[in-house]
């Protein structure tokens, strides 16, 4: 994933108000997170964390729940109440990873990738 977001791709997120943290591991990029305002107007909760993403080698060593402790303060500090993340539904460890960040599941709905109907689970914290 993180190869596939191009220079264009930062800039857009960019010009659109998120905010965006890079987890570095000496010289290499590790993982990002990329957080704003919560797009689903139906949920309660005012931020949301848009993507959170690792390299699989730094995967199951402690900086997925470092990436989403810093997603979550940057979140705070910008004024966001609450925030919500998204997953597919067939991801089972990135939901096993949001609950045992605490989420509880929230929501649930369709998307549409490369011609395909996937279900997401949508998890929610409280400030
Ligand atoms: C999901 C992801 C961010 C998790 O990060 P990670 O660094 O592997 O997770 P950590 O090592 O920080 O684990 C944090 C805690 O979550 C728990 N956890 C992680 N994966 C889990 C799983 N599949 N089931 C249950 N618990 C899990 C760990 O046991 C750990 O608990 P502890 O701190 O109490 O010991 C990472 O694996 C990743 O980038 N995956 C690919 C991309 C992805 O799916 N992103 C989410 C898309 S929305």
């Amino acid at each position: 994933m993180i190869l596939r977001r191009g220079p264009a791709w930062w800039q857009t997120a960019l010009k659109r108000g998120s905010r965006v943290m890079v987890l570095t591991f000496g010289d290499a990029v590790a993982g990002y997170a990329n957080v704003g305002r919560n797009r689903a107007k139906g949920l309660p909760f005012e931020g949301e964390i848009y993507e959170l993403y690792l390299r699989p080698e730094y995967q199951g060593l402690g900086f997925g729940r470092r990436l989403f402790g810093d997603a979550r303060k940057e979140l705070v500090s910008a004024g966001f109440d609450g925030l919500a993340v998204w997953a597919l539904a067939a991801n089972e460890p990135a939901l096993g990873f949001y609950r045992a960040m605490g989420g509880l599941s929230v929501a649930r709905s369709t998307e549409t990738f490369g011609g395909r109907a996937l279900e997401k689970l949508a998890f929610g914290w409280n400030a």
